[in-house]
């Protein structure tokens, strides 16, 4: 889907945001988020309360009580809304206030920002934003029920999550820092307003990518016939630290409902294969100052990718109504 132009014409209330992109994030890994349980996270500078509606959907609400501003993520779920700690003020999953324990009227700006949610990939997602403006992050040529995959916190990251995402048009650090010569770089990517895509195919050997957003990559790669499906995707923490997640995947067989050791065996590798990729390209990324120096012809769809996010559509630093 794409919805939206750059934030000087579709979205012209954008131009004075300051605030972290329109785009979705990875909030948790959904396996963790436990039916009952309430937890917190340091999100897009401020902070998020994550719960499951009694649905088992997940929420993901600001985290600040619109009373006094306690945090909701030490509060406790009852009958499918958030309490806070403090006061008792619930909360639905919409985020309005329902209950105040004194009988006060409840005022109309009781209410918590609730960002759009979904799960998917094992990860649970949160939209920077009112409403999802395109869908959420996919591997390139894969459903969920093609795959046996799994996914992991890989951990806190030194750096913008838009920076380290350039490393999926960056096609000469394959060579360099990755030592894969086989990594070819493709003539052309395709640039939209809310992902970029490129698919470069030789007879051994077959890479599609997609940037979706602002905060993942998802990409299909076959070597010596062999298909193998994996996800980088981080969220902001502040402007300076990301939260990065990954998922590897293989093909099951379409009678496999477990996975059978071979499988397990592949995930493995593929597993060991991504690890790897990401001990090479942290020392780099954690330590670096971002700056967009001086480009050459060969960094063309970098070039490109900067201007992709130069672009993109940011959110009110506010938009959770904190002050
Ligand atoms: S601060 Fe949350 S109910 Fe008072
Ligand atoms: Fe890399």
């Amino acid at each position: 889907m794409t919805t939206h132009k750059t934030p000087s014409s579709a979205h012209g209330s954008d131009r004075d945001a300051v605030g972290f992109h329109r785009s979705w994030f990875p909030v948790g890994l959904a396996q963790e988020l436990e039916k009952g349980a309430v937890t917190g996270i340091d999100f897009l500078g401020t902070r998020a309360v994550l719960y499951r509606d009694p649905a088992g959907n997940p929420v993901v609400q600001s985290a600040w009580c619109p009373h006094l501003g306690a945090d909701l993520s030490i509060g406790t779920l009852v009958d499918g809304q958030i309490r806070c700690a403090y006061h008792h003020w619930r909360f639905d999953s919409a985020g309005s206030c329902v209950h105040i324990p004194t009988g006060d009227k409840i005022p109309p700006g009781a209410r918590i920002f609730t960002y759009p949610a979904a799960e998917a990939w094992g990860i649970v997602w949160a939209f920077n934003g009112e409403a999802p403006l395109f869908d959420l992050p996919a591997i390139p040529d894969a459903a969920e029920p093609d795959l046996i995959f799994e996914a992991r916190l890989r951990g806190v990251r030194h750096v913008a999550n838009w920076v380290a995402l350039s490393n999926g048009v960056d096609f000469q650090h394959l060579r360099t820092l990755h030592n894969l010569p086989v990594a070819a770089t493709p003539d052309t990517i395709d640039v939209r307003d809310d992902a970029i895509e490129y698919r470069v195919e030789t007879p051994a050997f077959l890479q599609h990518g997609r940037i979706s957003g602002t905060s993942t990559f998802g990409l299909h790669l076959r070597r010596a016939e062999e298909d193998s499906f994996m996800l980088f995707t981080g969220a902001p923490i502040d402007e300076t630290r990301t939260r990065s997640f990954y998922v590897v995947g293989v093909r099951r067989s379409p009678q496999e409902v477990d996975p059978g050791a071979a499988t397990v065996a592949r995930l493995q590798a593929l597993r060991d294969f991504v690890e790897k990729l990401m001990a090479e390209d942290e020392p780099v990324l954690n330590t670096m100052r971002f700056r967009k120096g001086t480009l050459v012809a060969a960094d063309r769809h970098l070039a490109r990718y900067f201007k992709y996010i130069d672009e993109f559509p940011r959110a009110p630093a506010t938009l959770d109504g904190r002050p």
